[in-house]
């Protein structure tokens, strides 16, 4: 159990190193279910890695069903293993393109994600929204929270500019070791623990997108209205990085 917890707490940091102000965006989701969905909230998990946002809603609402819906068998079982003694979150081993997700259930009271749909393309993304559109209740929030630029213009190019300062008035240090990525992933490709759940990943072909032609702000909330969602809008942002918010 303690090196399951130590798996998921180094998960955390690595991601934390990438993300600014990542806590920030978990508790703000949370409190967002907590203020729209009840004390006893059905709740998807979408791109859940080893479940850090499903964990924050759980501690959150006790009372919660969570369900965290990932297709990578690494980070499935270090979230199955971590989160033993939390049995209101399961993991569902899912690919969130599949157009089966609904087999998942309806009902749920809100979908949550953090850093994990930029990884989808556009038509894939526009499937799992008629999914959540589907899986949803009727006024079920759909709350993401990644990187989300803007189509074009001035401001996404003055966003940009900030995001990516030129001139040495900006050192950038990139985290290394086990807080970087490649790091993290290389310690998960040598642990004996994980590597049953390593061989199955590397059948699976599990890569990240290249960063190439992200999906936009206008494209999500465009799929999102075409969905079926009443309302769409923002709750936070800080430069391109929000939280997209839909009202089903
Ligand atoms: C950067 S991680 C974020 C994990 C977690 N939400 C967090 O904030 O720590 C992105 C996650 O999205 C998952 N993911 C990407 N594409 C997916 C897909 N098509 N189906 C299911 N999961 C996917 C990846 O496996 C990975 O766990």
């Amino acid at each position: 159990m303690a090196r399951w917890s130590r798996w998921l707490g180094s998960w955390e940091a690595q991601q934390q190193a990438l993300l600014p102000r990542r806590e920030e965006r978990f508790s703000i989701i949370c409190a967002a279910v907590a203020e729209g969905c009840g004390t006893h909230p059905r709740i998807l998990d979408l791109g859940s890695g080893p479940g850090s946002l499903a964990l924050r809603v759980a501690r959150l609402l006790p009372s919660a069903e969570v369900v965290a819906v990932d297709r990578d068998p690494v980070l499935l079982e270090i979230g199955r293993r971590a989160l033993v003694r939390r049995p209101q979150v399961s993991f569902a081993d899912r690919d969130l393109a599949d157009p089966r997700l609904p087999d998942l259930g309806t009902g749920f009271d809100a979908a949550v994600s953090s850093t994990a749909l930029h990884w989808l393309e556009r038509s894939a993304l526009a499937t799992l929204y008629r999914s959540l559109a589907a899986m949803l209740r009727p006024g079920g929030l759909f709350l993401n929270a990644d990187h989300l630029p803007r189509a074009g213009g001035a401001i996404a190019e003055l966003t940009q500019g900030l995001e990516h300062p030129a001139g040495a008035g900006h050192p950038v240090t990139a985290p290394s070791g086990p807080r970087s990525w490649d790091g993290w992933w290389s310690m998960a490709e040598g642990a004996a623990e994980l590597s049953e759940a390593v061989a199955e990943r590397h059948l699976r072909e599990h890569h990240h997108p290249e960063r190439g032609t992200p999906v936009t702000l206008e494209q999500h909330q465009e799929a999102l209205r075409s969905a079926g969602f009443s309302e769409v809008g923002c709750l936070w942002q800080h430069l391109n990085d929000r939280i997209l918010v839909a009202v089903r």
